[in-house]
């Protein structure tokens, strides 16, 4: 799977992605990001890219004709799917992550400053995603953001796809409470279930958990879950020990 990331702080987003689980998959081309400096696309000599709003109003406005030309240099080897990063979008979420992990080819576009002319977007933008409902200074985190999840959805990026298909948000749940050595800590003992050895047992149990956490600490996604009688019964003995 191919990033293509138009920026005008490519190298951001380039140190973020560098190490670890994503870099080893750079590493070994599972995964390929290449980045696009909008300021190389200036036309100016002191490689001006930005410009002042019409209509007023403070900061600047990133302009049409460099990110347009950067543009049609990444589509040179063939038209990526297009995302501009943007307040605006639709809000990313799991469902959004693994439709884009079908994709060969993903443009990420990141605006700076007010943003970019809206004529440029209008034109080359397949999508607008926004990482949350607040403001960054640039795209770049929300680019980050959206490399990082699809990438971990691409075979070979995790160790194997167990290691993905029962976290937060893969089935509308959140994963059950997780712990490792030692045993007891702080007092704290690591519930008696999951040191049994029997499977089906810590498999059953780890789902009740996994709705038990979801309806504390997320009732909205808890509230669309449609829930069996059985699964009701051992939710609420589960919450009837706690
Ligand atoms: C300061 S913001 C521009 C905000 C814009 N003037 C508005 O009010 O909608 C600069 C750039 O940061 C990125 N950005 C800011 N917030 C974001 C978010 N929540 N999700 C994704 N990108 C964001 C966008 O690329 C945007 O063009």
């Amino acid at each position: 799977m191919r990033f293509s990331v138009i920026s005008l702080f490519p190298g951001q987003i380039d140190a973020f992605l560098k190490e670890s689980i994503i870099g080893r998959a750079r590493e070994k081309r599972i995964i390929d990001i290449d980045f696009y400096d909008i300021r190389d696309y200036s036309g100016n000599p002191y490689g001006k890219v930005d410009d002042t709003l019409y209509g007023g109003g403070t900061g600047m406005l990133i302009q049409c004709e460099p990110v347009y030309r950067c543009y049609e240099d990444v589509c040179s080897s063939g038209k990526p799917y297009v995302i501009y990063v943007s307040p605006k979008g639709k809000v990313l979420d799991q469902k959004k992550v693994r439709e884009l992990a079908g994709k060969d080819h993903i443009a990420i576009l990141c605006g700076h400053y007010e943003g970019i002319d809206s004529r440029v977007t209008d034109e080359i933008v397949d999508e607008e995603i926004s990482i949350g409902d607040y403001v960054l200074t640039g795209g770049e985190i929300a680019a980050v953001t959206i490399i990082d999840s699809v990438s971990r959805m691409i075979e070979g990026v995790l160790p194997n796809e167990d290691a993905y298909t029962n976290e937060s948000h893969m089935n509308g749940t959140l994963e059950a409470s997780q712990y490792t050595k030692p045993r007891i800590w702080h007092d704290r003992e690591v519930p008696e279930v999951l040191l049994n050895g029997n499977q089906a047992q810590i498999d059953d149990y780890n789902r009740t958990m996994s709705l038990v956490e979801t309806m504390d600490k997320r009732p909205d996604m808890f509230d669309k879950l449609a829930l069996t009688e059985e699964d009701w019964q051992k939710v609420l003995a589960r919450k009837r020990q706690n």
